[in-house]
């Protein structure tokens, strides 16, 4: 019997469950989940055929009337209104009903996207994620913001939308570079820093053991304490409009050296994690960090073999461009998450262009 760890999350629009575990979606009934009897699962065209082999027959074990599957090439590009219309097109002429289900198979393109169509395909269908990398296992596939790109911007079109539930299994995680798994750990390093001192230890004890033999079971259990953190957040600010920013550690830096790249540079976990050592050098600048925290902030970045410095095509000038582009077009404040201490985080605006600077030269 394999051992499965459920949490529960309450949000306004809906409480549902995220499952954890190592290599038990076989042992798992989909009926725990949803009465749906229509079925479509959209999933990543670059999983291995082993995966996408065991989520088929995880959904035929649960008998359903109609069962149907899309593979698409998951990728920035992909991301995209057009696809979401293909998918829907799909939809229609299979006649999917309002009753169906939309199981999303894939990293987080993959649940943004599907989670997408699940909010628009007949005013809004049931979705379930089962996230297949670490990124998507503590972050995207929790808290229902699902969206697809415009035609230059990241996200600009989306919906929340809450899912049905959230298959969190580690056993996906073994086909996965060890460049994707540092992305996903830079998200749950961001928890830490911006909740958690306990797990902030637990983390620093934990990399010790990376490049060794990985245990998945120790795995699994940061996976749940971290995702608690996110639960926790979300259910008490579901659509973004107080704490919820908090997630955003980080993630200022990130969407501009992300977009000076063009997003072909760093990865958004590897742009995360420097983007938080960033952030952490603007917290020292503002007094509210000291020395000796931001270099413990340093430490567990670069254990987990993330980026500690900006790549040479990401000057700061060019930095503090996209920022001020990025805050134009969602029409708000340059805001930046700080660190208030290690575990604390606060929000400030109208931060000096010399500090914003300063704190790129890291
Ligand atoms: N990825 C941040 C959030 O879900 O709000």
């Amino acid at each position: 019997m394999k051992t499965i760890k459920q949490l529960k999350v309450s949000s306004p629009s809906s409480n549902y469950s995220i499952y954890f575990g190592d290599n038990f979606v076989n042992s798992f009934s989909l009926k725990k989940i949803s009465n749906s009897k229509e079925i479509f699962l959209i999933f990543d065209s670059k999983l291995p055929d082993s995966s996408i082999r065991k989520i088929k027959s995880f959904i035929r074990k649960s008998k359903p009337s109609k069962f149907e599957s899309l593979k698409f090439t998951a990728n920035e590009k992909n991301k995209s209104i057009e696809t979401s219309q293909k998918i829907i097109e799909k939809l229609i002429d299979l006649k999917f009903s309002r009753n169906s289900l939309i199981v999303s198979f894939g990293g987080g393109i993959t649940t943004d996207l599907s989670g997408f169509v699940a909010s628009i395909y007949l005013r809004g269908v049931e979705v379930m994620h089962i996230p297949t990398t670490l990124l998507a296992q503590v972050d995207a596939s929790i808290g229902g913001k699902t969206g697809v790109n415009s035609k230059n911007f990241k996200n600009m079109i989306g919906a929340f939308k809450q899912p049905k539930a959230v298959l969190i299994d580690t056993y996906f995680l073994k086909s996965l570079s060890k460049r994707h798994m540092a992305a996903g750990y830079s998200e749950i390093i961001k928890h830490a820093l911006i909740d958690d001192m306990r797990l902030l230890s637990k983390l620093e004890r934990f990399g010790r053991k990376l490049g060794k033999r990985t245990d998945y079971i120790d795995l699994a259990d940061l996976i749940k304490i971290s995702s608690k953190i996110k639960a926790k957040i979300v259910e008490q600010d579901e659509e973004e409009k107080s704490i919820r920013a908090h997630l955003n550690f980080g993630h200022t830096y990130a969407h501009a050296i992300e977009s000076v790249q063009s997003f072909k540079g760093l990865n958004h976990g590897e742009a995360v994690g420097v983007g938080m050592l960033c952030a952490a050098k603007l917290s020292f600048l503002l007094k509210k960090l000291t020395v000796k925290e931001f270099n413990r902030v340093k430490c567990v970045i670069k254990k987990y073999k993330l980026p500690t410095k900006l790549p040479s095509n990401c000057e700061p000038q060019k930095i503090l461009k996209a920022m001020e582009m990025d805050k134009k077009n969602k029409n708000n404040n340059l805001r930046f998450i700080i660190l208030n201490g290690l575990g604390k985080v606060e929000i400030v605006e109208n931060v000096p262009d010399d500090k914003i600077l300063n704190s790129i030269k890291i």
